[in-house]
């Protein structure tokens, strides 16, 4: 029996050898986002229950003693999927051969702040983190941006990192679309997973729109329903808001619903959407006449890897003023960063 039991053992190990450890980086990893975000990408959650990982953890110094406890409390949980796990105040060495990046380590708002106030602050993180990336990760790595304000850094990363093509780096607006299924989930008495392809257009900012036309609520279309009144009234402004009304109420910026959303933006991303409509703020080609450039979250399919825009779906003219705003405000946001994103 013993004999049988080694043998098990060896075969696990065996099948979990089988998949080549991928590395994936994690800014501001002893962070509130940080602490929620690497047992979710350890344990599997995110690049598959068969893909090993090497952990690659960046801080400033002043986090460095908060991520070395952070590591011991990793290594205390005897992931059997990962299979390195690195810390450095050096992004260099942090984004080394990174085949996943989730660029988090920035400061949050507090409740007298809108997320655009942080551009001053966290821009320039992203104008080094840019260059790092362009020297040192895979060439075929993806980037999720969650530092905020996270379409403009992603902007700013992006333009420092002429190496890497544009369609892989990303900002996070996937929270805002689980804001808007929860809200759509306790409106109607129908469970989460069977609501589906309600997205957001725009910004990460209180501008977003969070598009109920196309989602379905247990097989209806939410527009038969819900009221529109509901939709383009409290829907819109909860959805819109809620990160201010978690700070207003939490007293720190929301983490763990954050860390929750950034797995599932990367995990569909890398593991595909199975033909569901999902939000990713991306840079824009053009789609939908959003100025080329800009990182602006469109409706989206993941398949082999690939994010490709949700294109043709009909504009009303509520959508198209919703889209004009969110193109107006990051068209201001974009002259602001102008310096970072000239490459020296
Ligand atoms: P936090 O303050 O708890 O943690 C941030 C961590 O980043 C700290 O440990 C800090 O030392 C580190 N850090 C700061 N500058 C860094 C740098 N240059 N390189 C590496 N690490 C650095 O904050 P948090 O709650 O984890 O939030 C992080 C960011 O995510 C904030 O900007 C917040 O506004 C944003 N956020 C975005 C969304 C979204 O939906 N896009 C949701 C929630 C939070
Ligand atoms: C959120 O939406 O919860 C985050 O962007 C934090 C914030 O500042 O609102």
């Amino acid at each position: 029996m013993s004999g049988d039991s080694e043998e098990g053992a060896s075969k696990v190990t065996d099948e979990t050898d089988e998949k080549k450890a991928i590395r994936v980086a994690v800014t501001g990893a002893a962070g509130n986002i940080g602490y929620a975000l690497l047992w979710r990408i350890a344990s599997g959650d995110c690049f598959g229950k068969d893909q090993p990982v090497i952990l690659q953890l960046l801080e400033i110094p002043p986090g460095m003693q908060r991520l070395d406890g952070v590591m011991m409390e990793l290594r205390d949980s005897a992931f059997p999927l990962v299979h390195g796990i690195i810390g450095t105040d050096d992004s260099n060495i942090a984004f080394s051969d990174a085949d996943a990046i989730f660029l988090v380590g920035s400061r949050p708002r507090t409740k007298d702040m809108d997320r655009s106030d942080l551009v001053a602050a966290n821009g320039p993180i992203f104008v080094g983190q840019g260059k790092a990336i362009d020297a040192v990760a895979s060439a075929n790595v993806k980037v999720i941006t969650v530092g905020n304000p996270c379409n403009t850094n992603a902007l700013i990363a992006n333009a420092n990192a002429p190496r890497i093509p544009s369609s892989q780096f990303s900002a996070m607006t996937r929270l805002d679309q689980n804001r808007a299924v929860g809200q759509m989930a306790e409106h109607s008495g129908v469970p989460a997973s069977k609501i589906h392809d309600v997205f957001i257009w725009g910004n990460h900012a209180n501008t977003m729109y969070p598009d109920p036309r196309f989602a379905t609520v247990d097989g209806r279309l939410a527009t038969d329903v819900f009221e529109t009144d509901w939709l383009r009234g409290a829907f819109l402004d909860t959805v819109a808001t809620r990160g201010k009304a978690v700070i207003v109420s939490r007293g720190a910026s929301s983490a763990a619903s954050a860390a929750s959303a950034a797995v599932d933006h990367m995990r569909d991303w890398w593991q595909g959407s199975n033909g569901r409509i999902v939000s990713m703020a991306l840079p824009s080609e053009g789609w939908y006449g959003v100025p080329e450039g800009l990182v602006f979250s469109f409706p989206c399919r993941c398949e082999n890897g690939k994010a490709t825009v949700v294109e043709g779906l009909p504009i009303d003219s509520f959508a198209q003023s919703k889209i004009d705003e969110n193109v107006a405000v990051l068209m201001e946001e974009r002259e602001a960063v102008g310096g970072l994103l000239e490459i020296s």
